[in-house]
């Protein structure tokens, strides 16, 4: 196209001028985009080498190198970069340099992953990267090394070509989000402050970005504004001494594993309405337009279950698939142990049962209220001889973001550019606890833009990540920052 001479042409607001160095200098970010594509895929790999798994001491040095490798990658852009070491695994934080009267965006990810097992199941090893079919394969490919560093490729394409950022920009990437973010939470607490600069000014921002969640399916990209929450609970309960012989004792002493699945089942009832007292007292419920946007996505429930290898589903009463796995709280048992457990029969009481389970959360729903409440009631089914324990590993409140924000269209806009297709407003089952933080000690509202999809295996064997998605997401964060540039800041 010639650059016209009229901007009532082109029938849009801007000056020629304008609209036309904005339009090449896009074009000039999309080929630089284009002609880094093996480049990409090849640091991809690097990255995805190591082996950040977070919750095992084992690989502490592992983890220590992609805190270090990202370190300096932020670096070699120019960022003013910082390895907050914590009680924990290093932060790494860095920032462009600073440009007046425009927004300020916080990007926030992990470079920590789960553990790779069970590895048997694994058909390349977790931490040798392989592209099949187009998907690159290993731990962390989605989750979330591989969607954050398409952040980092949004920015640098920006530095390569017109020299400089149209946003300031922070990154925030911790190394704790998959076993607690204890060190994370000491930061924003304040622990890690520094005469220079203290942890709120280091996350003042006028918005976050957040890669780290799914599309709504294969070609079809989405703006994710509601995450569930979490609580996370592990009961001991311990009966007699030792096992005990089942015919001599059984049926006076009290038996810990009996005892264990009648406080289970007592949790939910058959029509998947979780009974511990006042559960559902501060949720928020959906809405009937939700409902409706809901249903129109035409969510293909057959393809769904079969991918998971079942044939059929079972939930809440009154809600359909989608709305109980991304608006309606959950129950679900984790872990259980408890008795003989090898080959053959061994007739047994045992002295102990144990179990590992979680209520997803929504909006507005307490962990700890709930925690309180759960208690008071596992108490009072506590029969003689047993003695209880529950522990509160961990919990986080759900959170919704507000639709009607201009970020939300800059970022309905960007992934327009950048997928080709308009995304979709949609929820997210899983949990990011950090949002809430965001929002509540800061006031900053986050823009969940996920690139992976609900089948990347994320924290499972043969994680994966479509590489079109990867380099979409690349080409979407060079966008975004234009987008959101386009915002007056107050
Ligand atoms: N990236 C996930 C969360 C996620 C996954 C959100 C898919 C939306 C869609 C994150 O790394 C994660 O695993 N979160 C945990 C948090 C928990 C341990 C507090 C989760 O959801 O189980
Ligand atoms: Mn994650
Ligand atoms: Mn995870």
């Amino acid at each position: 196209m010639r650059r016209p001479s009229s901007s009532a042409v082109l029938g849009h607001g801007l000056d020629v001028d304008t609209y036309w160095n904005r339009k090449s200098m896009m074009a000039t970010l999309e080929q630089f985009i284009a002609a880094n594509h093996d480049r990409y895929e090849k640091e991809l790999t690097e990255w995805l080498r190591m082996a950040s798994v977070s919750t095992d001491p084992a690989f502490k040095n592992e983890v220590a190198r992609a805190a270090n490798w990202l370190a300096d990658r932020f670096r070699s852009l120019g960022f003013k970069t910082e390895l907050i070491a914590t009680v924990g695994h290093p932060i790494v934080y860095a920032e462009s340099p600073t440009i007046p009267n425009v927004p300020t965006v916080l990007v926030y990810g992990h470079y920590d992953v789960q553990p790779p097992d069970p590895l048997n199941e694994w058909i390349s090893p977790p931490f040798e990267p392989s592209i099949r079919d187009g998907k690159i394969y290993a731990r962390g490919a989605t989750d979330d090394k591989g969607q954050m560093i398409t952040h980092l490729f949004g920015a640098e394409a920006w530095i390569e070509t017109i020299g400089s950022l149209p946003v300031n920009l922070k990154f925030l990437i911790e190394g704790e989000e998959e076993c607690g973010s204890k060190g994370l939470y000491e930061f924003l607490a304040g622990k890690y402050d520094t005469a220079e600069k203290t942890a709120q000014e280091r996350i003042s921002a006028d918005i976050v970005v957040i890669s780290d969640n799914s599309q709504y399916g294969p070609g079809q990209p989405a703006v994710t504004y509601g995450l569930r929450g979490i609580a996370y609970f592990e009961l001991r309960l311990t009966g007699p001494k030792q096992d005990l012989h089942s015919g001599t004792y059984g049926g006076a002493v009290t038996n810990p594993a009996n005892t264990l699945t009648r406080m289970l089942s007592s949790l939910i009832d058959d029509q998947g309405r979780i009974q511990v007292p006042g559960f559902y007292d501060d949720i928020v419920e959906l809405s009937d337009t939700e409902r409706e946007q809901y249903s129109n996505l035409n969510f293909d429930e057959k393809a769904f279950f079969s991918s998971v290898g079942v044939q059929q589903g079972s939930g809440e009463v009154g809600f359909t698939s989608l709305e109980r796995r991304w608006a309606r709280p959950t129950f679900d048992i984790n872990g259980l142990w408890s008795g003989y457990q090898g080959d053959g029969a061994k007739t047994i009481l045992p002295a102990r049962a144990g179990a590992k389970f979680s209520f997803r959360l929504v909006a507005k729903q307490c962990p700890k209220k709930i925690q309180a409440a759960l208690r008071s009631h596992l108490e009072k089914l506590c029969p003689p001889g047993i003695k209880m324990e529950l522990i509160d590993m961990h919990g986080a409140p759900g959170s919704m973001v507000p639709l009607d924000s201009p970020y939300m269209t800059a970022a309905a806009n960007a992934i327009e550019k950048g997928f080709g297709t308009d995304p979709v407003f949609i929820r997210a089952g899983g949990s990011i606890p950090v949002v809430n933080a965001f929002a509540e000690r800061a006031g900053i509202d986050t823009l969940l833009l996920g690139w992976g999809q609900d089948d990347d295996n994320l924290h499972s064997p043969n994680e994966k990540f479509l590489l079109a998605d990867f380099h979409r997401g690349i080409a979407t964060s060079a966008h975004l920052w234009e987008e959101i540039s386009k915002i007056k800041t107050k």
